[in-house]
């Protein structure tokens, strides 16, 4: 039977850190043998909150190197920019006719976007982020989507303007699923509810491990545990939620000794801190060996673009022929 494909994608923002791992990118690995995947970096959607292109290719190619050394394959799946593959725009286009600008509108991700970055003027573009990742998503005839709760509603939008092209012009696109992370979000250092760049919270997938002891040495943990001895609440404290990830087999333990005040804060982060480094180390070792062969790196990118490309053109053939444009 033909394998179902998968569409996931990045923006890229640089080096990427253990949420992302958790919420992403694991489980991209885990599916890339199940489905036939294609994996975007999203460059165009950073432009809809960020216009300073800058850092835009370092940062595609740091976040690239991240997702090899924590084991995306290449061989199996094609990593591309949708900047390279010129069908994104043009289905962009088609797509937008599809759908009304309410509907956008009342889409929660945007509302959320827009009171966390303080924006009063929203552009035009920024309105119509889901119409572009809809476009990404149905280029490639995606059967499922693996995101997050935030990313649900724009596979909800992507699922609405499939069927509208479906039912306007004959059946070309899927109605992709959303697959859903099962783990719940990691918290950032300081006990904030997300790990983010921006909220400076964040260990790096490419963290040494000694910078990890570092970061975790200053989290924040259950401010009414001040010294060991103290009695402690694991439900509140971050490192208890990162040991549930890293290190569940002795999370029972840790929790008993928390709560029972024998386990210190200091001990329980340090156990902490070796145990998302071991995770880290192999990832750390093909970080460096991407590292000294950008030109593999910059090949792989080139491949994957030539890959890409020749499925969306594929697509956007079919979508000329059925709309009698072309
Ligand atoms: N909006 C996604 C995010 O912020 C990134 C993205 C762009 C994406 N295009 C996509 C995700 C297509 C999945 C499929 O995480």
């Amino acid at each position: 039977m033909k394998k179902k494909r998968i569409l996931s994608g990045m923006r890229p923002t640089g080096k990427l850190h253990i949420g992302h791992y958790v919420g992403a990118l694991e489980n991209w690995i885990k599916l890339q043998d199940e489905y036939q995947s294609f994996h975007l970096i999203a460059d165009y959607h950073v432009l809809t909150t960020d216009l300073n292109t800058e850092d835009i290719y370092d940062n595609t190619i740091e976040m690239l190197i991240d997702w090899l050394s924590a084991g995306l394959d290449p061989k199996k799946s094609p990593m591309f920019r949708q900047s390279q593959i010129k069908e994104h725009a043009e289905l962009n286009l088609i797509f937008a006719m599809l759908i009304t600008v309410n509907r956008l509108e009342r889409n929660p991700t945007l509302k959320d976007q827009v009171r966390d970055l303080n924006i009063d003027n929203i552009i035009y573009g920024h309105l119509g982020y889901p119409v572009l990742q809809s476009a990404d998503i149905l280029l490639y005839k995606g059967d499922a989507v693996p995101v997050g709760e935030d990313q649900v509603p724009h596979v909800e939008i992507t699922r609405e303007i499939a069927r509208r092209f479906n039912n306007q012009f004959g059946n070309v696109f899927p109605e992709p699923e959303p697959l859903l992370t099962r783990f719940p979000r990691l918290p950032g250092l300081d006990g904030d509810t997300k790990m983010s760049k921006s909220l400076n919270n964040t260990i790096l997938l490419s963290d040494e491990p000694d910078v990890v002891k570092a970061k975790l040495k200053k989290a924040v943990t259950d401010p009414n545990k001040v010294r060991k001895g103290d009695p402690g609440h694991p439900d509140i404290c971050l490192v208890y939620s990162y040991h549930k990830k890293f290190n569940n087999s002795e999370v029972p333990e840790i929790e008993k000794g928390c709560r029972s005040g024998e386990l210190g804060c200091f001990d329980c982060k340090m156990n902490c801190a070796g145990k998302i480094s071991s995770l880290l180390e192999p990832i750390i070792e093909k970080r460096k060996y991407y590292e000294k062969n950008i030109n593999l790196v910059k090949d792989i990118l080139f491949d994957g673009e030539r890959q890409g490309r020749a499925e969306a053109e594929k697509t956007m053939t079919q979508v000329r022929k059925n709309m009698k444009i072309g």
